[in-house]
């Protein structure tokens, strides 16, 4: 029965099935389209009915069709979430993919953002599961496995999924674990699980990709991080079934705001007055200032860990871009170490651990497909952070989580400063005030980032 079944589907996938849905490539966007979310279209809609200005109008409508992921943060999400009403489940979004497909492959790339005690170094966005009640069960069998059943029908094979996995998670496993969260769920194994199982039941497909989230520069580019950080996740995935080759690569700066390039500070062994650049409080000797050169360190090193040589990287640009006035034009001539870096660094940052809603940040570089070429580890530019949405309340009075799992996080609220350990210790957040939860749209955000682009998405003489 189980033959004739097979056999059916062989004839009638294959009549089913676009010619170029065939094979597994190396390069998921290689010539393909990237589905623009269409919920993301309607978010920026509330911002066009709030602005009067043609160019700001025009620029916003452009942003409309910009490929930005679907972030599935919560069981309910896949059938098109509640609390932040009006979004498409995801079987819609997977059928105005396929009517937004003309004649070559379309790439979906989907969030997977919903592990128990999710985030469990920050407060603002918790989500809706825990280990303690049966939350790993949840994880597997309400969430992983009805989306690996979704995408698997044969309808959806002329699609390319592009599977983000868990922002934050494996990272917060290598540096975090001094917080008693972070050590409870290390210790249950319940990130590592939680993925394994993830990557057992979407690999194997043809059209499906699978990323691993692996932090950003200015998280975990210090050497012995770094080296740790390959180590853990090798360690993770050596143990599914289909071991290292389960995945197609990695993604880094996940809703971060590091820049892929710095201009101006190329060169991490410079040394003035004999002190080395790397050296200043900024980058406190992580000699990685950027993306581009965290990705190029970390393509050697997971390779080194047995990954297979053809793995390739992602980088979320969608709010790197550091524009605006304040984006120094050129090198500085200072011959000091503290003001040549302050001079020099278009992340305008107070400090490189300040992830929510930094203010003076811009839409970095536009989704585009091997930016250096094939040969390059970098993959792709994609926008996983759909840009204007926030990343956490400013609000303090929300201290407890609401049905999406999200409250206030210090981290977001501007007034207050951050310990960060050796001089110079406190530091503002820089977070912009009167955020709302995480998820959730924030249109004085979102024109900042229209206004701070790089490249710039307004002529000069339309700010
Ligand atoms: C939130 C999610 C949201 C995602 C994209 C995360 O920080 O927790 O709810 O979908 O950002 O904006």
């Amino acid at each position: 029965m189980k033959q004739i079944k097979e056999l059916l589907c062989l004839l009638g996938c294959m009549l089913m099935t676009p010619a170029y849905a065939a094979g597994h490539v190396n390069n998921p966007y290689q010539g393909a389209d990237v589905y623009h979310n269409e919920d993301y279209a309607q978010e920026i809609e509330q911002s066009i009915h709030r602005v009067h200005d043609a160019a700001l109008v025009a620029a916003m409508r452009q942003l409309q069709h910009m490929p930005t992921a679907i972030w599935l943060d919560r069981i309910e999400a896949i059938a098109g979430g509640t609390a932040n009403s009006g979004r498409a489940s995801l079987e819609q979004h997977l059928n105005m993919a396929l009517q937004q497909q003309a004649n070559r492959p379309m790439v979906v790339e989907l969030v997977l953002y919903n592990l128990p005690d999710r985030d469990c170094s920050a407060m603002s966005s918790n989500g809706t599961l825990s280990y303690r009640n049966n939350g790993l069960m949840r994880y597997q069998h309400d969430y992983i496995d009805v989306i690996a059943r979704l995408t698997s029908e044969p309808r959806f094979s002329g699609l390319r999924f592009v599977f983000i996995v868990e922002p934050d998670s494996l990272p917060n496993m290598v540096t975090n674990l001094w917080n008693k969260k972070c050590a409870a769920v290390y210790q249950h194994k319940v990130y590592q699980r939680g993925i394994q199982y993830a990557v057992e039941q979407l690999s194997g497909h043809d059209n499906h990709y699978i990323y691993l989230d692996v932090g950003h520069s200015g998280w975990l580019g210090w050497d012995e991080t770094l080296q740790k950080t390959v180590a853990f996740i090798a360690e993770t995935v050596r143990a599914t079934k289909p071991g290292l080759s389960a995945v197609d690569g990695f993604v880094t700066n996940i809703s971060g705001s590091t820049p892929v390039e710095e201009p101006f500070l190329d060169n991490p062994s410079l040394k003035l007055q004999g002190k080395p650049v790397r050296s200043d409080s900024f980058y406190a000797w992580n000699r990685h200032f950027d993306e581009k050169d965290y990705i190029e360190r970390l393509d050697q090193e997971f390779i080194a860990a047995g990954f297979p040589e053809h793995i390739r990287f992602l980088i979320d640009t969608s709010r790197n871009g550091w524009g605006g006035r304040y984006r120094p034009r050129q090198r500085s001539a200072a011959d000091d170490v503290r003001h040549y870096v302050n001079e020099s660094r278009i992340d305008r940052r107070f400090h490189r651990g300040n992830w929510c809603n930094p203010s003076g940040a811009g839409l970095g570089p536009r989704p585009q497909v091997s930016p250096y070429g094939e040969q390059h580890p970098v993959a792709a530019f994609i926008w996983v952070k759909p840009p204007g949405e926030s990343d956490g309340t400013s609000d303090a009075r929300q201290q407890e989580p609401d049905s999406e799992g999200k409250r206030y996080d210090p981290m977001c609220d501007p007034d207050y400063v951050v310990d960060y350990g050796p001089a110079p210790s406190r530091l503002p957040t820089g977070a912009l005030p009167d955020a709302p939860p995480s998820g959730h749209w924030f249109h004085q955000q979102f024109l900042m980032l229209i206004n701070n682009a790089w490249p710039p998405l307004l002529a000069p003489h339309d700010k």
